[in-house]
């Protein structure tokens, strides 16, 4: 009798998340034949409606939440505890979100999603880049100049770190790549066979608070950081993750790519959407069979 009561509760725990039920050890336990391990829910964030909203439907025993400015869907995929964040646009928002996130919701995982535009041409719209790495294109020291000596920001080759491990630098010169998390990275590849609108490729994610469309500056980011795509947010998630040792990845697809003429396709953001449901649940599933 008490143990079909523990056994109920646990389900309950399990359909529901309650923030009482974020045990990292709650693996079923009493059981004869081996259960499936609780999981915590795993966070997949899009800026815009139409980087979340399409995941969002495809929950089960959603329940919605909104803490200041950030709307949270808490469901099931597949029986996998999943979250839905839309973060907004830009990096500030999205370090809110996650930090509330994670405060929140103890998530095994993060991962950012949405579109982006092309640094490489030899990618094109529907690609998907993961995010081997994703570094921040927005921080800088310029060079000096005086008045009227106007400004180039092709000159501007110092990326300033905004995450030093010596924080008595105020000045601190570097660019900081951060890196994917292996085992988010494995789930992506497992889940390549099943998109089929482009090709996916690891790469590197750049973020800023810019929509560039100078292609001498797109070039630049391309050459020297490495750029793959650029968006607005990723880079500032995986800033956070970092500080609260929670794997992070980013996953973006092109939605347009003026370095080969690639026209903007807003259906990219529900295609985005699709492949990583499917990432979360080749990642689930392999967290759920492993102890
Ligand atoms: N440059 C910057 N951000 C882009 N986004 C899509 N394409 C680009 C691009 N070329 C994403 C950003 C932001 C919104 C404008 O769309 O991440 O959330």
């Amino acid at each position: 009798m008490l143990f079909k009561r523990i056994m109920a509760i646990t389900s309950v725990c399990s359909a529901l998340f309650l923030g009482g039920c974020n045990d990292d050890n709650n693996q079923s336990s009493s059981s004869s034949s081996p259960q499936p391990k609780q999981l915590q829910p795993i966070i997949i964030q899009g800026a815009l409606p139409v980087e979340s909203e399409s995941m969002a439907a495809k929950l089960d025993n959603v329940s919605i939440e909104t803490i200041g400015g950030w709307k949270f869907w808490k469901g099931t995929y597949k029986s996998y505890p999943v979250i839905i964040s839309k973060t907004r646009m830009g990096m500030s928002n999205s370090a809110a979100a996650t930090a509330i996130a994670i405060q929140r919701y103890r998530p095994i995982a993060i991962i950012n999603q949405g579109t982006s535009g092309g640094h490489d041409p030899v990618l094109h719209v529907f690609d998907i880049v993961l995010g081997k790495y994703t570094t921040n294109i927005g921080a800088f020291r310029t060079p000096k100049q005086p008045v009227g000596g106007g400004s180039d920001s092709l000159t501007w080759n110092e990326a300033f770190d905004v995450l030093p491990d010596d924080e008595s630098d105020p000045e601190p010169i570097a660019i900081r790549k951060f890196e994917g998390d292996n085992d988010l990275l494995l789930a992506a590849y497992n889940a390549k066979v099943n998109y089929t609108k482009g090709q996916v490729v690891e790469g590197t994610i750049g973020s800023a608070d810019v929509w560039n469309n100078e292609l001498d500056r797109i070039n630049f980011f391309h050459t020297r950081y490495g750029t793959s795509v650029e968006e607005m947010e990723a880079a500032s998630v995986a800033q956070i993750a970092q500080q609260f040792n929670v794997p992070f990845l980013g996953i973006r697809i092109l939605s347009n790519n003026i370095t080969n003429n690639g026209a903007y396709d807003p259906a990219t953001g529900e295609a985005c959407q699709d492949y990583v449901l499917d990432v979360v649940e080749q990642y689930m599933k392999a967290k759920s069979q492993t102890n």
